[in-house]
């Protein structure tokens, strides 16, 4: 299938939605760092986070509405990230935002409206997942002309979403790009919800009506919320008729940095194409979090720092990059995203040196575990190293068992 609508850059995306809800009354919220004002989350990972207090009810804004374009930081699935074509570290996410200002029609509608009429999405590509027991929003997309057979209703997985073990959460509906048959698994159940890169969900709308306690009840707001989710990438992807995110705009110039530098070409080997996606992603968590005061450090979110760091240095290894290389990626993000998040460029020297200390180091524990485990190879006999002295490598050398 190819695209039947106008091609858009990540940039035009970003502005197109933000200038939707401001005409609609919603009031622009810069994103808010990393670093979350909230002692139950680690990282920001959505951007209804800094909007918790109103959905409790503690704090109230006169216009009907928030928008946000937020810098998240999800690691979750870190395994999957590069694997897909849609699993990211950092991302950006577009949302609107209600705290009993929107029904849940007119956000519906309003979602429906920017992308059959704005960005010209065809109905027949996208589908719908609602709440299992969600009759109301499954009739609020059958009213806005959405044929029953794309509508699908999954359970509390899929369609209930919450930010954390805590806090405000909900029922939700996902909207899903159809990328076509050639990009599934072919399963005959393949269908919205399938963890293949057919169907791309990339529009969550969750309808924030329970706070979540510590007990795990579930207590309701007093006032049914409106928090949706468009995750910018996986939009550019569709927008920019690609099957992933590494080939927008954006991460495919990072993609190019990692090219440039191990002399490679994306797309010839599929193990050099996973590092490359690999790095381009990590890179980008990377530059924002050093930017938003994170240090690279052994627990919390200094330890994820770390660790996407490290990622980031040994696939650069796999695939023959040396030495100090991060900067080169953060130099492209500076230039891509600096526009947009001033405080990357503002914080241009901390990353640059917090990188380069972090490549030295681990630069130097590599070394001394490729030296151990050389060693325990040469004396090895079978084909089969000890799980003993692995162990040794990961806990006395640091050496990551991945490498091993
Ligand atoms: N909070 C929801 C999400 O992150 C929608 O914004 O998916």
């Amino acid at each position: 299938m190819s695209a039947d609508y106008p091609s858009m850059t990540t940039a035009e995306i970003r502005s197109k939605f933000l200038n939707f809800f401001e005409e609609r009354g919603l009031k622009l919220y810069p994103s808010s760092s990393l670093v979350p004002d909230d002692p139950s989350l680690l990282l920001a990972n959505a951007g209804m986070n800094q909007f918790k207090e109103y959905y409790q009810g503690k704090k109230t804004m006169k216009e009907i509405g928030a928008i946000s374009c937020q810098k998240c930081v999800r690691t979750n699935d870190i395994d999957c990230i590069g694997e897909d074509g849609r699993h990211l570290s950092f991302f950006e996410m577009l949302g609107d935002f209600s705290f009993g200002g929107v029904s849940k029609e007119q956000a519906c509608a309003w979602a429906f409206e920017l992308i059959t009429k704005e960005f010209k999405l065809p109905l027949d590509r996208l589908y719908f997942t609602v709440f299992t027991e969600d009759d109301e929003t499954h009739d609020v997309w059958r009213s806005l002309g959405v044929a029953e057979d794309h509508i699908s209703r999954l359970g509390e997985d899929d369609n209930f979403w919450r930010a954390g073990p805590t806090g405000p959460c909900g029922p939700c509906s996902e909207i899903y790009y159809d990328q076509g048959p050639e990009f599934g698994c072919g399963s005959p159940d393949c269908a919205p919800g399938c963890d293949c890169d057919r169907f791309l969900e990339y529009w969550n709308c969750v309808f924030t009506q329970y706070d979540g306690q510590e007990d795990g009840t579930l207590v309701p707001l007093p006032k049914k919320n409106i928090d949706t989710g468009m995750g910018l990438e996986r939009m550019a992807a569709i927008m920019q008729g690609v099957q992933s995110n590494y080939e927008t705009d954006v991460l495919r110039s990072l993609v190019a940095v990692g090219e440039r530098l191990a002399g490679v070409t994306y797309g010839e080997d599929a193990e050099c194409d996973l590092a490359l996606r690999i790095i381009a992603d990590h890179s980008r968590s990377v530059t924002f979090m050093i930017a938003d005061g994170i240090l690279p450090g052994n627990e919390g979110r200094g330890y994820v720092l770390r660790r996407l760091l490290r990622r980031a240095i040994m696939k650069a290894q796999l695939i023959g990059i040396e030495g100090h290389f991060l900067n080169e990626y953060v130099d492209e993000i500076v230039r891509l995203m600096g526009d947009v998040y001033p405080e990357i460029v503002e914080n241009r020297e901390l990353e640059r040196g917090l990188i380069m200390a972090e490549e030295d180091r681990f630069g130097a524990t590599l070394r001394q575990g490729q030296a151990y485990l050389e060693e325990a190879l040469g004396k090895l006999e079978g084909d089969v190293l000890s799980g003993e002295e692995a162990f040794t490598l990961h806990d006395t050398y640091g050496f990551p068992v991945e490498v091993t």
